[in-house]
């Protein structure tokens, strides 16, 4: 193990995010990685004993209770996960000195803005999951102080997994499905797992400026855009069809306007162009 390279303890690295921050930072920095396989979020004396015993420099956290539906259906597994794990995360970091890399979400907002939403912007979430991210982003901020939390959309990309959006659509397609039916009227700013990670790179080699900060590919797009131009640009032989997110069963509230910019960092790439990259990456492998 080469001594000059950084430490990052990767939390969750089966994810979509964390395959992606092991595929782009491998390279330049050791990775210890953790998921349900060897990792316990909810018994903080043990990470506390992981932390002591690595030592790293940095610790990645992108364990979350992910969606609308699931947090709604178990709101308190969804504050452990979303809101006391970061707040010991943050904890541990001003007790340890390590810099905290968290992810957050655009649920944190409500859809009363039809604009980007900013850094500047103050959260108002509609749901369990937006309200729980949001505790966890407030916790962060009061108890640690070298940390990112980047607040993150709708994400495409390599997930072994394939159970969220963009991947369980293409699995429908491998399966065989000929139509597709996607919501129009949910918007948000797509992003490329792959361009999230290189953007984290660039900002722990860099040592840039601490704080929270909005990360997405530029541009705005309904979750049919997004799937329309993946079919379009596969040549898959499949219809695409408008429906509203009102035709599906869901609990809770659903955000339907939540596209991110940042007042604070470059954009990404459009996302037309980060998903024509995933699709070169896909004929490669489909
Ligand atoms: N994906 C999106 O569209 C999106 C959008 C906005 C914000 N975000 C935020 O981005 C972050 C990462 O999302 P993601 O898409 O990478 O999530 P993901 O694909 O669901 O990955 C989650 C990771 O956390 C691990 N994990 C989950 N529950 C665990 C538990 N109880 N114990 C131990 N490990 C556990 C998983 O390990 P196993 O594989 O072992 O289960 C996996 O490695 C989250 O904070 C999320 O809120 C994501």
């Amino acid at each position: 193990m080469d001594k000059g390279l950084k430490k990052i303890l990767l939390l969750g690295d089966t994810g979509k995010v964390g395959n992606a921050i092991r595929s782009v930072m491998s390279k330049d920095f050791i990775i210890i990685g953790k998921n349900s396989s060897n990792f316990d979020p909810y018994n903080f004396k043990f990470i506390e004993n992981v932390v002591q015993e690595e030592k790293p420099e940095i610790v990645i956290n992108t364990i979350a209770m992910m969606g609308i539906d699931p947090c709604e259906l178990d709101p308190a597994k969804a504050f452990l996960l979303n809101a006391m794990l970061p707040k010991a995360l943050a904890e541990l970091s001003a007790k340890y000195n390590f810099v905290l890399v968290h992810f957050s979400t655009d649920a944190v907002f409500n859809d009363s803005k039809h604009d980007f939403y900013t850094e500047a912007d103050t959260p108002s979430p509609l749901n369990i999951y937006g309200a729980t991210k949001y505790s966890g982003d407030c916790l962060i901020q009061a108890l640690a102080a070298r940390y990112y939390i980047f607040r993150i959309s709708v994400l495409f990309g390599y997930t072994e997994k394939r159970n969220q959006f963009v991947e369980k659509m293409l699995q429908k397609v491998d399966e065989g499905a000929k139509l597709l039916r996607i919501s129009k009227d949910i918007i948000s700013s797509p992003s490329y797992s792959i361009d999230i990670a290189s953007k984290l790179k660039f900002f722990l080699k860099n040592n840039e400026k601490y704080g929270l900060y909005h990360i997405a590919n530029e541009g705005k797009a309904s979750l049919f855009d997004i799937m329309k131009y993946i079919a379009e640009y596969l040549r898959k032989d499949i219809v695409v069809e408008e429906a509203s997110y009102l035709d599906f069963p869901f609990s809770g509230i659903k955000n339907t306007f939540t596209p991110l910019k940042s007042m604070k960092t470059s954009p990404l790439r459009p996302w037309k162009e980060a998903i024509e990259d995933y699709c070169k990456y896909l004929f490669k492998v489909i």
